[in-house]
């Protein structure tokens, strides 16, 4: 193992980039995966997905350079059209992603792709496909050493050892909440159970727009083309998440000058500033996690009932384990005290059908005219917030590249050469690797 360079470790989602090489604790990169390309560029759309034979490699000439990734592509919006390869947690345009990775790459990272391992993330239940054309990207376009796709749950666990809360397991179930999409996953022993993972329609950018629409409602201090940035900016800054939204109201009343902010932003293109009041947004932005009617009425189960429905749809041998490993992994799971209010609601529903069984018992112990008391055991639920939370997927990434185990469980140009992208439908699980 000494002799590798360190593994590229890649995690592309909705929002942002995060790259890096393995065995760093955080990753050098952190960019929008935002790409601005010419108007014919973006319309040509992807070959892939109807075929998968086209080798992009050949199609490169110098137009292929006219374009930007990341905040200087959002930075080029007005001359160029920007677009996300990422929707949703997954790839859409893979000709985008390629050169998005190129760039990543060749002029933010500025490796030799050929002398490295590369090992990059998917969301969970991603079809066989979107691997193999990650596979056609890495090998043939970047001629990799060695790849492995990792699922992005899976990561998570890992990255939460460093909490010190826990053993060292990759049983969890695993909230995974960033910029386009909430998962919840359970994973047990390094596999995941595919057919309990749910998907909630709540993330980052509805929260934003949710924070946005409280503030246009009320501050008319904010220029109409920066109401979105200011928006996530007092998300990220001030939210928190309270244990019950009525008292938080009354807190605001009693004590105005403890509980509103206000914050000077600057005018991104004439430098001047502007105030803005910051109230009831705070607690509010997040608390659509716990109750999503009050931003829209198309989703309405409160997280913490999800997670709990995800954990009793899983083989009831696996459902401690999983109750007592909640681990969190995302930007959106950030919010101050997140993770306290999701443990006190999911033990309301664990809480709640103990208390029904132990009455169901001594109901028939009645009929049964003895004397004897029933007391279930309790059952654990924690919620695990660590130091690693933000960026839980791309670390657990670096920590696993750095492994020995890691080169023995990537796919190898050799082996692609040899039997072409369907190689990558399946990995090796790494729970093999502890
Ligand atoms: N401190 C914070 N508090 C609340 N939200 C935050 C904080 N920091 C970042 N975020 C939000 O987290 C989101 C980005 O998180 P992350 O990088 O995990 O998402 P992603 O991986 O790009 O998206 P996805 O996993 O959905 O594909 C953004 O919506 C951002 O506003
Ligand atoms: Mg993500």
């Amino acid at each position: 193992m000494t002799n590798h360079l360190p593994a590229v470790v890649i995690d592309n989602g909705t929002g942002y980039t995060k790259f890096g090489y393995s065995g760093n604790n955080d990753p050098q990169f952190i960019i929008p995966t935002s790409i601005a390309v010419r108007d014919s560029v973006g319309q040509a759309g992807s070959a892939r997905g109807q075929t998968v034979t086209g080798n992009l490699a050949s199609k490169r000439g110098i137009e292929d350079l006219d374009f930007f990734i990341g905040d200087e592509a959002v930075a080029n919006a007005k001359t160029y059209s920007v677009h996300n390869p990422v929707r949703h947690g997954q790839v859409e345009n893979w000709d985008l992603m390629e050169k998005f990775h190129q760039a990543c790459l060749f002029q933010y990272l500025r490796c030799e792709p050929e002398d490295h391992h590369f090992l990059l993330t998917e969301p969970p239940l991603n079809a066989p496909e979107n691997r193999e054309y990650t596979a056609e990207i890495m090998f043939e376009s970047f001629g990799v050493k060695g790849l492995y796709i990792a699922v992005q749950a899976v990561l998570a666990l890992a990255a939460s050892w460093t909490s010190g809360k826990g053993d060292q397991t990759l049983t969890g179930t695993v909230i995974d909440s960033g910029d386009g999409v909430t998962h919840v996953i359970p994973v047990a022993e390094g596999y995941v159970i595919g057919s309990s993972i749910k998907h909630i329609p709540i993330a980052g950018r509805d929260i934003t727009y949710f924070v946005q629409q409280l503030l246009r409602e009320r501050e008319n201090s904010i220029p109409p083309e920066e109401t979105m940035e200011v928006a996530r900016r007092i998300k990220e800054m001030y939210s928190y998440v309270c244990p019950d939204i009525v008292r938080e109201f009354r807190k605001y009343d009693v004590d105005p000058a403890t509980w509103f902010k206000r914050h000077e932003f600057v005018h991104s293109v004439t430098k001047k500033p502007y105030h803005v009041d910051i109230g009831f947004e705070r607690f509010l932005g997040p608390e659509i996690f716990f109750n999503p009617e009050i931003a829209s009425s198309d989703f309405l189960t409160p997280l913490p009932e999800v997670v709990d429905g995800v954990i009793q749809s899983c083989p009831i041998d696996t459902r401690r384990g999983l109750y007592k490993n909640i681990v969190l992994s995302g930007g959106s799971t950030m919010y101050k005290d997140f993770g306290k209010r999701l443990q006190r609601d999911i033990k309301r529903f664990t809480d709640d059908r103990l208390r029904a069984s132990e009455t169901l018992a001594q109901h028939n112990l009645k009929m049964a005219n003895s004397q004897d008391q029933v007391k279930a055991g309790q059952l654990e639920v924690k919620v695990v917030s660590h130091k690693k939370q933000r960026y839980a997927v791309w670390f657990g990434g670096s920590l696993l590249a750095d492994t020995a185990e890691f080169y023995n469980c990537c796919h190898t140009k050799a082996q692609y050469e040899e039997y072409g992208p369907s190689i990558a439908r399946y990995n090796k699980v790494f729970g093999s690797m502890l």
